[in-house]
């Protein structure tokens, strides 16, 4: 399998480098505790507030809530993250065109569904090393719950059906199954920025 063969390459030689390097290993580690502080804390602010709207009003009410407010609470939590900070979320398949991915994510989105094809169960996280000073930190994001399906599932209730149809024409986020890989977090780390 080419991608496994060429992530085992990258991983040794990103290894090597560490290796011989301390103050990458460094800064890896810093970049590695930056990414899971952002990705806990969008993943946080979203589910909590669709728990609660879910409980209040059902389906309808949190595909409201999520349709209006996945940005702005996404921008709220990237104004609590250091400069030089963001965190985003994306998917191969998604919803909201604002979501879609770069075309380096959109490799890394391609290779970890080749992997999970592969029977590889997925890792918590990578990290890619973009240039000198940027890496971008990925937690996978594989549907676990049966709520997730109420919206990207086979839709079966129509008001639902008709209010995505409505907010988003291109909606590819549909017909996911229980450990499907819906996209990733990402979490932009910019070590250049002071
Ligand atoms: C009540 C309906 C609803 C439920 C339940 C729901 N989602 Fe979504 N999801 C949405 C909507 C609406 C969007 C688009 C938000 C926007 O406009 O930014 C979305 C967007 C996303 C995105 C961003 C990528 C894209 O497609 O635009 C991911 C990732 C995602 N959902 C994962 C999940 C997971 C995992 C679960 C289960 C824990 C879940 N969703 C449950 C309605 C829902």
């Amino acid at each position: 399998m080419n991608i496994l063969k060429s992530l085992a390459i990258v991983s040794l030689s990103a290894s090597l480098l560490i290796a011989a390097n301390p103050n990458k290993n460094a800064e890896l580690k810093s970049v590695v505790k930056m990414g899971q502080k952002g990705s806990k804390m969008l993943l946080k602010t979203l589910g909590g507030n669709m728990k609660k709207k879910m409980k209040e009003g059902g389906p309808l009410k949190a595909l409201d809530f999520c349709s209006n407010e996945a940005y702005n609470l996404t921008e709220k939590v990237n104004k609590r993250l250091p400069r030089g900070v963001r965190v985003k979320r994306i998917s191969l398949k998604f919803r909201n065109p604002a979501n879609a991915p770069e075309a380096d994510e959109a490799k890394i989105l391609k290779a970890l569904e080749s992997l999970q094809k592969n029977n590889v169960i997925l890792p918590n996280h990578i990290v890619e090393k973009v240039d000198n000073k940027v890496y971008k930190f990925y937690k996978p994001l594989v549907i676990k719950k049966k709520v997730c399906l109420k919206c990207h599932g086979d839709i079966k209730d129509t008001d639902i059906k008709r209010v995505i149809a409505d907010r988003y024409p291109i909606d590819k986020a549909k017909h996911y199954k229980i450990g499907d890989l819906r996209g990733a977090v990402v979490v932009t780390i910019d070590k250049s920025v002071k």
